[in-house]
């Protein structure tokens, strides 16, 4: 059993492995930069189990009752920084022109809904605000269109015929009870302008917690963008600063995956540090001021 204090040393070979074991779970590719991290991961996972050897617990984590512990080691090598309304230009692009042009293209097959994944979703600030975005641009939409529904009183946040479905997945199971969960500190909530707060989140104490209307169009789920079968027929995916943590095999193939789980001329949107550019030849870059995004390129068969 390890004591306490003590600080195990690894050998390359075992790092190795760790790493190895890693990429083949979760597609994370922890290179020399990143070493030190992962060590010191290892090192409070080892201590958590009372482990006192590499082997002993890599012996576990690669055994059937070391599921649970690989999940928790994942969980635990993840990095789940996010904010409300991150990437402002690039939001400004999903909501003016991805949205605008989606909901008039559906509109006019007279397909009224639309599906958007958040992969990679942390503790759920992004896939609410893809709510909240698209919430605002469906009801500028119907205003110009008018369906000739007659509205319940109060109007729903999604008026009918219309429906949205926003996925929100990751590999972390305590990020997805948070987003879950929906409430967020006065920090947490500081890229969050008056007007949203107002409408889409109630005062509760010291947090602000999402109001249910805007809780009901997002569904969280576990879902590992190492495996192949990932969630279908998306109109828009976000996955942000995500692919980052991945090495340029892992992310070819995510971009290929991606490209089979969007509907025909759908929209992929990244990080500001990450790109498309020489992975793929599937995607075209679509851009507004310093916003982009990239569209699923139409094959016609
Ligand atoms: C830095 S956060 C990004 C959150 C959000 N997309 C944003 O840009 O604000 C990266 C998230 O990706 C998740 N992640 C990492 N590897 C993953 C994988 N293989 N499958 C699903 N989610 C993963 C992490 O758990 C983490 O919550």
């Amino acid at each position: 059993m390890a004591s306490p204090g003590l600080q195990l040393q690894f050998s390359e070979s075992e790092m190795r492995l760790l790493q190895t074991l890693v990429y083949q779970e979760c597609g994370m590719h922890f290179d020399s930069r990143r070493a030190h991290f992962l060590q010191d991961r290892l090192q409070r996972r080892l201590r958590e189990c009372q482990l006192d050897s590499f082997y002993s617990y890599y012996r576990l984590l690669i055994s059937n009752e070391g599921k649970a512990e690989l999940a928790k080691l994942l969980e635990n090598l993840t990095v789940n920084e996010t904010s409300f309304f991150r990437n402002k230009a690039q939001l400004d692009l999903f909501h003016k022109h991805v949205l605008d042009q989606l909901l008039r293209h559906k509109q006019e097959k007279r397909e009224f809904s639309l599906r958007l994944w958040s992969a990679g979703c942390s503790t759920g600030q992004e896939p609410y605000t893809m709510a909240m975005l698209t919430a605002d641009a469906l009801s500028y939409h119907c205003l110009r269109n008018p369906s000739g529904y007659e509205l319940p009183s109060p109007r729903p946040l999604i008026p009918p015929p219309w429906r949205v479905e926003i996925l929100a997945s990751d590999i972390s199971y305590s990020v997805l009870r948070a987003g879950q969960e929906g409430t967020y500190t006065e920090a947490q909530m500081a890229s969050v302008d008056y007007s949203y707060r107002l409408r889409h989140f109630d005062k509760v104490g010291e947090r602000y917690a999402v109001k249910k209307a805007l809780k009901e169009m997002v569904h969280f789920d576990f879902h590992n963008l190492k495996t192949e079968y990932l969630p279908q027929r998306n109109d828009v995916i976000f996955c942000r600063n995500v692919m980052m943590y991945f090495d340029e095999a892992e992310q070819k193939r995510l971009i290929e995956k991606f490209s089979r789980c969007l509907n025909a001329g759908g929209y992929l949107f990244v990080g500001h540090a990450e790109s498309l550019l020489g992975l793929t030849d599937k995607f075209t870059m679509i851009y507004r001021d310093t916003g982009t995004a990239y569209q699923q390129i139409e094959v016609n068969l």
